[in-house]
């Protein structure tokens, strides 16, 4: 299921799905790429760096006065109490989405939905499965048994269960997720690189055509376009290419 945002952007079109993800060593980058960007895409996405070093001072800074949509990545995980109690603290900054991860179990997904709602409805409880950098290996050292797309099926309908209404995963796997949670539940995903464009460290990539196709909701798109010469182009053309699809 593709979520059209209803909004029209600045530059006269539905902006895309996509989540430029700002990972800027300052402030002042963060903004400037934001500015760039946010005639052509609905959403973008602050991580942990950015909001350790600047706190709800970058989310204002980002999202300025066009209204795009903030996705907060701070993979919450810790016992139900203190998730729900991150989760008032940054949820007055009203992000679209906040990532907690699954692995905390259903209570603690639980706990951040329900704080989350006290706050206001319009923060999506956004539950990561499992990490991309750990291998089979790494997993069955941390006692996850199976393959990794087995577990990240299974944590996605446990939160889902618990109440979060998004989920972050690998193109690869939406499908099998789509089925597990239904159509209602954005899905997002990282990993995704226009054809032609370097993959850098991401190893399982898939373009935003793919995405989409398979199911996906919102792209999460960086270093392609925040390392382009020009991040507003870069972002345009990615949009456009969508829409033509
Ligand atoms: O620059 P790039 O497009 O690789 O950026 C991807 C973004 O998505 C980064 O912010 C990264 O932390 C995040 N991410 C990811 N893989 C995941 C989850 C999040 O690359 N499984």
């Amino acid at each position: 299921m593709t979520v059209i945002e209803p909004s029209e952007g600045k530059a006269g079109t539905v902006p895309a799905p996509i989540a430029v993800a700002l990972d800027a060593p300052d402030l002042e980058t963060a903004a400037r790429w934001a500015t760039l960007v946010t005639p052509h895409v609905s959403t973008v996405k602050v991580g942990l760096e950015l909001y350790l070093r600047y706190g709800p001072e970058v989310v204002a800074s980002v999202r300025g006065a066009s209204g795009v949509k903030i996705f907060l990545d701070l993979k919450l995980h810790d016992i139900p109490a203190t998730v729900a109690g991150a989760t008032r603290a940054v949820a007055r900054t009203a992000p679209a989405y906040l990532t907690v991860h699954a692995a905390g179990g259903a209570q603690m997904v639980e706990a951040a939905v329900e704080a989350a709602d006290e706050t206001g409805p319009e923060t999506k409880i956004t539950a990561v499965t499992v990490l991309t950098s750990l291998s089979e290996p790494d997993l069955a050292a941390i006692g996850l048994a199976g393959p990794a797309s087995e577990a990240a099926r299974r944590l996605a309908g446990l939160s889902v269960e618990a109440g979060a209404r998004a989920i972050v995963c690998s193109a690869h796997e939406v499908a099998a997720i789509r089925s597990e949670v239904g159509p209602e539940i954005t899905l997002i995903t990282p990993g995704v690189r226009p054809s032609g464009s370097d993959s850098q460290d991401q190893a399982r990539v898939a373009t935003p055509e793919e995405a989409l196709k398979a199911g996906a909701d919102l792209l999460v798109i960086g270093r392609p376009i925040t390392r382009a010469a020009d991040p507003g182009a870069a972002a345009a053309a990615i949009a456009a290419a969508l829409r033509r699809s």
